[in-house]
């Protein structure tokens, strides 16, 4: 079926949805399950050491061909492969987006401008390795002679959050003593607190920005930069403590970096989707390069699945249908991810980037405005501790917010009964989302109790839980480097397939520049000591006439 140029609400796929939402909105998933008790099997899929079980969804068989229906009547089957190609899928900034590039074997090629890139990402890869071998037997140290104890990895938004994710989530696979620090905050708290307990002497910095244009990136930088020179270091010295990634080495040269401390990023790689590059040098020094391969690997093993896969049976695909079905067609406005892993914390902060950044559009790529909803809010946190604090909203609030729960069979850390004990409040929190308790079922109880027939009428619908709440459930065997890999690849695609479906550009993020441009005509106003002008209107003047008397200006 070739993808059809209607617009999106016009398609007749996008109708045939709406008509499945009118026959779904009085049958409970319960009933589902009691009728077809092949379900949960039908609705478990797997790919690249993950699996997925969607069977507590509000759809038939029906319903998950007219999505599929949709994704190809939106020309998925060649986006993909336009994707993985490098045709220029970032319309606004004309190139292409070649993450999954960095995850692919040496022995394959990916032309950019006829030129393979492959070779210069394994070269990349090798420097890694050669200096995190340096660091281990000790042969690259701090300036006196010292090993490293500390890295301090300064950096913001996706020069941030995939390496601090992947560094604390492979715990169990740090190679030594070295301990890393992430700074991003430009509060000077972040950057004070992280140097207080260190030694110059054995603390290496690495500066992480694509663009090396970040203001919270560059001042961290230049404190870390006089920190150094203030206790102990000097000029010299500052080429064995403060290396870069980036893809401006001009200016990375400007700050002061020694050219052969600069690690290449590339063009084709977006901010949010550059930790599989020299960006992932925290992760590499402290889990060592041979981890780090097996984290490529397993996203490159995502990468297989996600090109390779019907769609009925693609993760990624499946995912991506799925929240497009909850948020345009049920009015859901967020999507919780609610990590089952003390490892995986980080999860839903990596992702609120990936996706927000991502999706949160209201043009077509053509820049018509869009007449349906795009990325919902993302937000989430791990599980059994949400559990005491907002899973309530998600069982009787009123408002509609599908879950991703994710949870590994198995846990690096055997303690009494506790994995069997989290695992449990997993399961309990989906089957509770799904089934609920009817007013009578919880009246029962009640009169069960010995509660009078009085109360028990009073009690029961507070005690009611509509159920028929969404969730899927997402397992691997353990939290590994390949499993991670393949996880944070499986949420890049969904992304990316949920862009196609919404027809907006996924790899660009120009929202964000008006607060930047904004704060850098407010600064001055805030810092200088004479006469300020308006900053433009009087809300924000007020403001900054307060911070300029609690600063004395
Ligand atoms: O402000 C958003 C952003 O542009 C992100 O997309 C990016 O990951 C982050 O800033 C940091 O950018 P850089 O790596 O260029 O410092």
């Amino acid at each position: 079926m070739p993808p059809s140029s209607a617009p999106l609400t016009q398609k007749p796929e996008w109708q045939a949805l709406l008509q499945q939402k009118s026959q779904l909105v009085n049958v409970a998933m319960r009933d589902l399950f009691h009728t077809d008790p092949q379900r949960a099997d039908r609705y478990l899929i797997t790919g690249a050491g993950l699996s997925l079980d969607f069977s507590r969804n509000r759809l038939t068989d029906e319903t998950l061909s007219a999505l599929t229906n949709l994704a190809t009547a939106c020309g998925l089957p060649q986006r993909i492969s336009d994707l993985f190609t490098g045709a220029t899928v970032n319309l606004t900034e004309n190139r292409p987006a070649l993450h999954t590039a960095l995850r692919q074997p040496a022995d394959s090629s990916v032309l950019v401008d006829g030129r393979d890139i492959i070779p210069e990402i394994h070269a990349t890869q090798a420097r890694m390795e050669q200096l995190d071998r340096d660091i281990q037997i000790g042969t690259q140290t701090g300036h006196t002679g010292r090993a490293f104890t500390d890295i301090v990895s300064i950096g913001i938004g996706g020069s941030f959050l995939g390496p601090k994710l992947a560094v604390e989530a492979l715990k169990p696979y740090w190679q030594s003593n070295l301990k890393c620090h992430f700074v991003a905050n430009i509060d000077g708290t972040d950057i004070a607190e992280t140097l207080k307990p260190l030694n110059p002497e054995t603390t290496l910095f690495l500066v992480q920005s694509k663009s090396f244009r970040t203001q919270e990136t560059l001042d961290n930088s230049l404190v870390a930069r006089e920190w150094f020179l203030t206790n102990g270091g000097n000029e010299n010295a500052i080429a064995s403590h403060f290396m870069a990634v980036t893809a401006n080495t001009d200016e990375a040269v400007r700050f002061g970096i020694h050219p052969d401390n600069i690690f290449p990023m590339w063009d084709w790689v977006g901010g949010r989707y550059s930790l599989w590059s020299a960006i992932g040098l925290p992760i590499a020094l402290m889990v060592g390069m041979d981890n780090f391969r097996a984290l490529l690997a397993g996203a490159h093993a995502m990468d297989c699945h996600f090109k390779e896969a019907p769609a009925e049976q693609n993760l990624p695909v499946v995912m991506a249908l799925l929240s497009i079905w909850y948020n345009n067609f049920w009015g859901a406005q967020s999507h919780a991810v609610l990590p089952y892993d003390e490892y995986l914390k980080h999860l839903p902060e990596h992702l609120q980037q990936l996706d927000m950044e991502s999706n949160g559009k209201k043009v077509t790529q053509r820049g018509i405005p869009v007449d349906y909803e795009t990325g919902p809010i993302l937000w989430g946190g791990v599980g059994a501790n949400g559990q005491h604090a907002y899973y309530q909203l998600i069982h009787q609030g009123t408002r509609l917010v599908p879950a991703d729960f994710v949870i590994p069979l198995t846990s690096h850390n055997q303690v009494a009964e506790h994995h069997a004990a989290l695992f449990a409040n997993c399961l309990s929190q989906a089957r509770a989302m799904m089934a609920g308790k009817t007013e009578a079922e919880a009246a029962q109880e009640l009169v069960d109790s010995g509660l009078d027939e009085a109360s028990t009428a009073a009690l029961a619908r507070h005690k009611a839980i509509p159920g028929n709440k969404p969730s899927n459930i997402l397992l691997m065997d353990k939290v590994t480097p390949e499993t991670l890999g393949a996880l944070v690849a499986l949420y890049e695609h969904r992304t990316f397939v949920q862009s196609v479906i919404w027809d907006v550009d996924c790899f660009d993020q120009w929202g964000v520049e008006l607060g930047k441009q904004m704060g850098n005509e407010i600064l001055p106003r805030l810092i200088d000591n004479g006469e300020v002008g308006s900053a433009g209107d009087s809300a924000t003047d007020n403001l900054v006439s307060l911070f300029r008397s609690a600063n004395r200006r």
